[in-house]
């Protein structure tokens, strides 16, 4: 499948994005009463615009009780009055769209806060079957036991008694976020409103929280169940009946044979997140070793056409080593948290900078990673400035503090008394905000910053990192990650040095005889491929980007530049008029621009 024309207008659009994650309290304090809010977020959308993101996934800011970060919703129709109200929030979906970029919402559709009418009124003693039907209750604390605990640092069970009605009901996470009934028609209904509702302001897509969980069924381990997805199909059914360019995007934690089931034929979810991939990146690193990407992803089946995997390095969670094998855990946490603090229920509470020891080239690396391999990258908010974290502040909130604008008071994110703010800005002596900052960043054209803009820019230039096919280069050197994406007249090449010491490779290009490889940032045409292996010298941790060009392709810097000469009859003036106007912008300034390295 094919669309051609503006990103912002395609149905695919999602296949071409590059995804935000932020919450909307971390980013811009606009009212000054130290919470970020829509106002505040709004006045940064330039910001996003220049980073070169197109789509932006907003955690959850709906009503709610604030135990699980918003996850525990409690009213899903209302905009928290921490964040402001619901034009703020038209208006930053407006001028989100004005730029062209897309606004992911969270549907938390598996559980509500327990302060949620819904569950308020079904727990009442003497509540009628239809409300209490809501939530899954229980005589006893008895049934499906072979569901895991998921949050195993804080809960003992998926059953809590409630006081008020004697009787325990059923959740998957914090016991004040009970789950909701799927088996009842009218919680369906209920959620099927709720997506109206966000979907006819203009929100263009809707992460779905903990999906696999939705439906129980005794003797199962209660996940990944067919009823789960056949809800997700009717789900999606409603959504393109209904509304045109919309995605929805599973959270599903899952290994990669379970998390394809959320595609469906097509006809579920359009994307999914990649977990198992995640932590086989940061294994592939500290191995020096490209095995564990590869066999996962060989492990991994092909998707429908239309379906596409989100992929990232970290979020607003823990850095989760729920897909991974004992043996593999155990490695991660030795080498990626030593400090037991950093641990929490089965991962690493820790940002993409203090994971990677603040290490540039390690940084870079595994960026380019994630906008190298199949899917979409989904980038969170303050890692592209290489942002610290404080795991101090207890569960997951180390990883959730304001974002870094300046070294002025809070960072620049508030002007309020500093103990106002939600969560304390990073103040550790490595990252802190006096240094690591926006401002300091953009002032600074080596900056990790203005790093990941450039490759960003690169990156949309080609269709085949979202859209192409991938196919690896076995090479005898193992510390060295080559592959090809391909999209259909554009080839790619990619090559990472996974080593901190410098290589040598041999690569079997042979059926890219008569190619040659250009270096896509420098546009140096690299040495023509031949049948023989071709060898390449890599530094350490170096990684590059090549187009296969099937001409030759002479080197911009020795190209002997001829500069086209204007004649003028009369003055500079009639230059630009229109006939002279329409060669220059046409012809003449395209082509030098196309000569130029920048
Ligand atoms: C998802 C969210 C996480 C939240 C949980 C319960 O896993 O990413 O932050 O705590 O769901 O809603
Ligand atoms: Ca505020």
């Amino acid at each position: 499948m094919f669309d051609s024309g503006d990103f912002s207008e395609t149905p695919l659009w999602y296949k071409d994005a590059i995804i935000y994650e932020l919450h909307v309290k971390t980013f811009f304090d606009k009212n000054g009463d130290g919470i970020g809010d829509f106002k505040g977020l709004t006045e940064k959308l330039d910001y996003l615009e220049s980073l070169g993101v197109n789509a932006i996934w907003l955690l959850p800011f709906f009503p709610s009780p604030l135990k699980d970060d918003g996850y525990d919703i409690s009213d899903y129709y209302d905009i928290h009055p921490h964040y402001g109200n619901m034009r703020d929030f038209k208006n930053f979906l407006r001028e989100a769209h004005h730029r062209g970029m897309k606004v992911i919402i969270e549907l938390v559709l598996n559980h509500t806060s327990d302060q949620h009418k819904w569950f308020q009124r079904a727990r009442k003693k003497d509540a009628p079957k239809k409300w209490r039907d809501f939530y899954v209750w229980s005589d006893k604390p008895d049934n499906y036991l072979d569901a895991r605990i998921i949050f195993q640092d804080f809960e003992t069970s998926n059953w809590t008694r409630d006081p008020e009605n004697e009787k325990f009901f059923w959740h998957r996470f914090y016991s004040h976020q009970p789950d909701l009934n799927y088996d009842n028609p009218e919680v369906q209904k209920e959620i099927f409103k709720i997506i109206d509702f966000w979907m006819k302001m203009g929100v263009d897509g809707m992460r779905l929280d903990a999906v696999p969980y939705l439906f129980e069924r005794e003797g199962t381990n209660c996940e990944n169940l067919p009823e789960s997805i056949d809800f997700l199909k009717k789900l999606r059914a409603h959504v393109d009946r209904y509304y045109q360019n919309r995605m929805i995007l599973a959270e599903a934690n899952q290994w990669p044979e379970d998390a394809i089931l959320y595609f469906g034929n097509g006809d579920a979810c359009h994307m999914a997140f990649h977990f198992p991939l995640m932590p086989r990146m940061f294994m592939a690193l500290r191995m020096e070793d490209r095995f564990p990407i590869i066999d996962i992803l060989e492990q991994t089946p092909p998707i429908p056409d239309n379906c596409q995997w989100a992929l990232f390095l970290r979020n607003h969670d823990e850095l989760t080593l729920e897909m991974v094998t004992d043996e593999e855990r155990d490695y991660m946490y030795r080498v990626y948290a030593r400090d037991k603090a950093a641990r929490i229920n089965l991962g690493i509470r820790r940002r993409l900078a203090p994971l990677l020891e603040n290490h540039r080239r390690k940084m870079e690396i595994m960026k380019f990673l994630l906008l190298s391999l199949p899917g979409t990258p989904t980038l969170y908010y303050g890692d592209e400035i290489a942002m610290g974290d404080n795991h101090f502040l207890g569960d997951r909130d180390g990883v959730r503090t304001p974002m870094q604008w300046s070294a002025d008071r809070n960072a620049g994110f508030s002007r309020a008394n500093p103990q106002k703010l939600y969560l304390p800005v990073t103040i550790d002596p490595e990252y802190h905000y006096e240094t690591v900052n926006v401002e300091n960043q953009e002032q600074n054209q080596t900056s990790f910053l203005w790093w990941v803009k450039r490759v960003i820019a690169m990156r949309k230039n080609f269709k085949a990192f979202g859209r192409g096919t991938i196919e690896f280069l076995h090479p005898d050197n193992p510390k060295i990650l080559a592959f090809l994406r391909k999209y259909q007249d554009e080839i790619i090449l990619v090559v990472i040095n996974l080593s901190r010491f410098s290589q040598v490779v041999e690569l079997d290009l042979s059926p890219y005889a008569g190619y040659t490889p250009v270096e896509v940032f420098s546009k140096n045409p690299f040495p023509v491929i031949q049948e023989k292996p071709y060898i390449m010298t890599l530094g350490f941790h170096t990684y590059f980007w090549f187009v296969l060009k099937k001409e030759v392709v002479a080197s911009p810097e020795k190209k002997v530049r001829e500069i086209s000469l204007l004649k003028s009859k009369s003055d500079w003036i009639e230059l630009f008029s229109s006939q002279l106007k329409t060669k220059i912008e046409s012809m003449i300034l395209p082509q030098f621009l196309m000569e130029q390295r920048w």
